[in-house]
């Protein structure tokens, strides 16, 4: 259909200019794309009319209709890579990362406080001499009490509450949760000849009630030294060395007659107040006492030393044990145990 009216083009060029340069996004001037230079779009239709004139008049409007179109492109053109370089800009930023910041620290695990006090007092033990020996945590009646000189029915057993295992095809009581270290005394004198001179750390269990100072599962050192002619002597010196070491250089000891079954002599061991320096008075650690008592200790009884093999004429032997928990709360001030077991991060980080 041939086209009469002269076509304002200024004016399409216009619209489209102020379409494409003000798209405020990639969206936007797609659509305005869209509107202004596609087939359909007034430019568009005016093109498409263009073989309806005669060649003299389609040469003029043609050159004309080429100019806006290509005048349009450049408009085009130029607003995109704008809003290309607005949305890459954008895009850096949301994705930026700041090199200079610090790192996030994970959390970090520790070595147990408890496991910390063991490890500090089997050291002092292995700079003597010693090495470590450990035994199973389920034991016979055999290890745990009659080879270390408890009989059946002999009432030091009931200074020890026992959590015993059933066996159905053994008697009651056969099998229990050691109740000390001690049994590893008769397992290390099995496993090897003298001289020995071992540290058994370890777990034990005893019926017990928690409270401030008791758990049913705690942990022990058993020390024991087996050779000719150790005396007495040997015991206290060893001891006095250890808790030099532990409680510091100033400490002294002192050994109070005491029974066990495993031991003959047997003795309380005490360290000189390690707070009070030994003074008492108003001191609230050993209650004005000057001394306070840290663990058991004795020259080991010939019978245990029969019992793990070993000849009682031929050689002799020392033994103490202690308990870990009490070593470390005497020492850091901890006033109940299951704080050791609460697992509450503030306490752990804090020691
Ligand atoms: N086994 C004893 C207990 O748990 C502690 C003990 C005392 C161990 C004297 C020893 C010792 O080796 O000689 O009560």
């Amino acid at each position: 259909m041939p086209t009469t009216a002269e076509p304002d083009l200024d004016a399409l060029v216009e619209a489209g200019r102020t379409a494409l340069a003000g798209a405020r996004d990639l969206d936007e001037l797609r659509a305005a794309e869209q509107a202004h230079l596609s087939r359909r779009s007034p430019l568009g239709e005016v093109q498409r009319g263009l073989g309806q004139l005669d060649p003299e008049a389609r040469r003029e409007l043609g050159h004309r209709v080429n100019q806006a179109r290509t005048e349009l492109q450049a408009v085009l053109a130029g607003r995109r890579s704008e809003l290309e370089a607005a949305r890459d800009r954008s895009l850096l930023e949301a994705e930026r990362v700041d090199v200079t910041l610090p790192g996030r620290r994970p959390p970090r695990g520790a070595v147990h406080p408890l496991t910390r006090a063991a490890d500090e007092i089997i050291d002092i033990f292995v700079g003597l001499g010693y090495r470590v020996f450990e035994g199973p945590e389920v034991e016979t009646d055999w290890y745990n009490f009659e080879a270390l000189n408890f009989p059946p029915g002999h009432p030091a057993r009931s200074m020890q509450d026992s959590l015993t295992l059933l066996d159905e095809t053994r008697p009651p009581g056969w099998l229990v949760l050691r109740t000390h270290t001690s049994p590893g005394q008769i397992r290390a004198m099995e496993a090897g000849p003298p001289p020995l001179y071992v540290v058994v750390p370890g777990r034990c269990y005893r019926a017990d009630t928690p409270d401030a100072t008791h758990v049913p599962v705690f942990h022990q050192l058993e020390i024991l030294a087996v050779d000719e002619g150790l005396t007495m002597g040997d015991l206290k010196g060893t001891l006095l060395s250890f808790a030099r070491t532990y409680f510091g250089a100033e400490r002294d000891i002192r050994l109070r007659p005491s029974y066990f079954p495993f031991t003959e002599p047997s003795a309380e061991v005490d360290v000189s107040c390690f707070i009070c320096g030994g003074r008492g008075g108003d001191c609230r650690t050993c209650k004005g006492d000057r001394w306070i008592e840290v663990l058991g200790a004795g020259m080991v009884h010939p019978k245990v030393l029969a019992n793990g093999g070993y000849d009682p004429n031929k050689v002799s032997g020392f033994a103490a044990g202690m308990g870990i928990e009490r070593l470390f709360m005497l020492r850091s001030g901890l006033a109940d145990i299951r704080t050791l077991t609460d697992n509450d991060l503030r306490w752990l980080g804090s020691v």
